[in-house]
């Protein structure tokens, strides 16, 4: 097994964002999903009088079910300050029980089985399994997400940039017989489309502790203008090298991306389109397919019912508030012409699925918690430099793509196992043995410690002038590393 010759990030280090994380984030994050849980069980409370005897027993089982949830919850948000040591993930029956706890009991012979003594990676996965098991132990819990208003809420604030996106998309349309035969042109968009993917990564629900509607807002501008002056706070962009490589596939039967997603709402809504993108207007991709999260994870990650409800959402008249119309959409665009820009390129998606153009890795009507032998992979602690021993399977069906997005920051931080490599490492050197099997593109906005492919003194600079550039989301990557054959 690979072993990198540095040690991970942990909580050791007081200036790192693991450290802000273990100390902050988490305990909001926490409280977050106890108010959830709170107002469910409230409104269940309200429901009661209405209720036949029967009816109200299930009611008031469910509400004890939550409270206990809550305890449980409360528990860990207790022990994580004091320091206390994890705990064993209960056998639930659901995936990875196993892989989890063998780990914990590794790191217990090192000593390191406490909340801050925990490399970091292991830890915050290991906190949304242990989330899961609370869940999935009762018998009315079992399929809540308890992020899922928070996704939808935030999704909902995102209309100005994804009406935006729709109208740009639509007089893409009228552009399609002349892009087919004019490469340079089609390189022009297809740079707009992978950055407007990239920076789609940089709203994400566990880093939006502190963010106002305005702020979300802000993040999500699109366009030209926005994405030429967001172009100098890409580190290390590669571009060019996906261009070419993706030029290359011209005449190749069946050539297919895979994106393995990060973020429901905005995020998703940008991979969609970037992928729309390449196989409606590019010769080069005939199918993509989308690998979700099975459980609920970092809060905002896309789960088989996220992926589900995301066309029926963008589909209806009502799920967008009326007032979001894009201000910055051309001025003959009306807010009529940009819900129907919208309708238009989400049914063009619905026939995508229903054809197979767009595929999820597991069937679309997974419920959450479903087992799925290459899926788990994704919601386990371990990095992805050993993906050929520990999930063969996925990686057998991975060495089968034309190109594998890996999409965000936890994507990153276990491309390159979130240890501290010096900033100038190659890509290729922090990725360990899977480098070469498959191609690997990396869209990453930092919003975690660990860094690589930047060079050195580039870095020095940014350390130097104090700003939280590993790790506030200004800042991104775009890396490539090809299959060799
Ligand atoms: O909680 C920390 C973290 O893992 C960070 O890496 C990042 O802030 C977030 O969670 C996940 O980000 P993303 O959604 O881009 O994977
Ligand atoms: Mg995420």
């Amino acid at each position: 097994m690979f072993e990198a010759p540095y040690p991970p990030w942990d909580f050791t280090e007081r200036n790192s964002f693991a450290f802000e994380t273990v100390i902050k984030r988490w305990p909001i994050i926490l409280t977050g999903i106890i108010d959830n849980i709170y107002c469910r069980n409230h409104d269940f409370g309200v429901s009661l009088p209405s209720k036949s005897p029967e009816e109200a027993a299930v009611i008031e089982e469910q509400i004890a079910e939550g409270k206990k949830i809550i305890n449980q919850v409360g528990q860990i948000k207790y022990d994580m300050a004091r320091d206390r040591a994890l705990p064993q993930i209960p056998e639930d029956g659901e995936a990875l029980v196993d892989v989890y706890n063998a780990e914990l009991d590794r790191l217990a012979e090192k000593k390191q089985n406490t909340w801050l003594t925990v490399p970091w990676l292991y830890s915050e996965c290991y906190l949304y399994r242990l989330v899961r098991s609370f869940f999935v132990q009762t018998k009315y819990w079992k399929d809540h997400d308890p992020f899922l208003q928070q996704k939808e809420a935030t999704f909902q604030k995102s209309s100005k940039a994804i009406f935006a996106l729709a109208t740009t998309m639509y007089e893409l349309e009228g552009d399609k017989e002349s892009l087919a035969s004019d490469s340079d042109n089609l390189k022009v968009i297809f740079k707009e489309m992978i950055q407007m993917c990239l920076w789609g990564n940089a709203t994400d629900l566990s880093m939006l502790t502190h963010l106002s509607h305005e702020d979300i807002q802000h993040l999500q501008t699109v366009g030209k203008d926005a994405q030429a002056a967001r172009a100098q706070y890409i580190l290390r962009d590669e571009q060019e090298k996906v261009w070419s490589h993706l030029t290359s596939l011209t005449g190749k039967k069946d050539s297919r991306v895979d994106f393995v997603l990060d973020n429901a709402g905005f995020e998703l809504f940008t991979d969609f389109v970037f992928a729309d993108f390449l196989v409606t207007y590019t010769p080069y991709v005939s199918k993509v397919v989308f690998h979700p999260k099975l459980i609920p994870w970092f809060v905002s990650d896309v789960t088989p019912p996220d992926f589900k409800s995301t066309t029926a959402s963008l589909l209806s008249p009502t799920f967008f508030p009326e007032e979001n119309t894009p201000a910055d959409a051309p001025a003959a665009t009306t807010s009529k012409e940009s819900r129907e820009h919208l309708y238009t390129m989400v049914k063009r998606w619905e026939s995508y699925i229903q054809s197979g153009v767009f595929s999820l890795s597991v069937p679309i009507d997974y419920p959450l918690g479903a087992s799925d032998v290459k899926a788990n992979f994704w919601t386990s602690p371990y990095p992805y430099w050993n993906m050929e021993e520990l999930a063969p399977e996925l990686f057998a069906d991975l060495r089968e793509s034309s190109l594998v997005v890996l999409k965000g920051d936890l994507n990153f931080r276990k491309l390159t196992g979130d240890v501290q490599w010096p900033p100038s490492t190659p890509f290729e050197t922090a990725i360990g043995p899977i480098a070469g099997k498959f191609p690997i593109l990396s869209l990453r906005t930092n919003k975690a410690d660990v860094i690589v492919a930047v060079d050195d003194d580039v870095a020095k600079k940014l350390d130097e002038s104090g700003e939280k550039w590993r790790y506030n989301g200004k800042y991104a990557v775009v890396l490539f590393q090809p299959k060799v054959n």
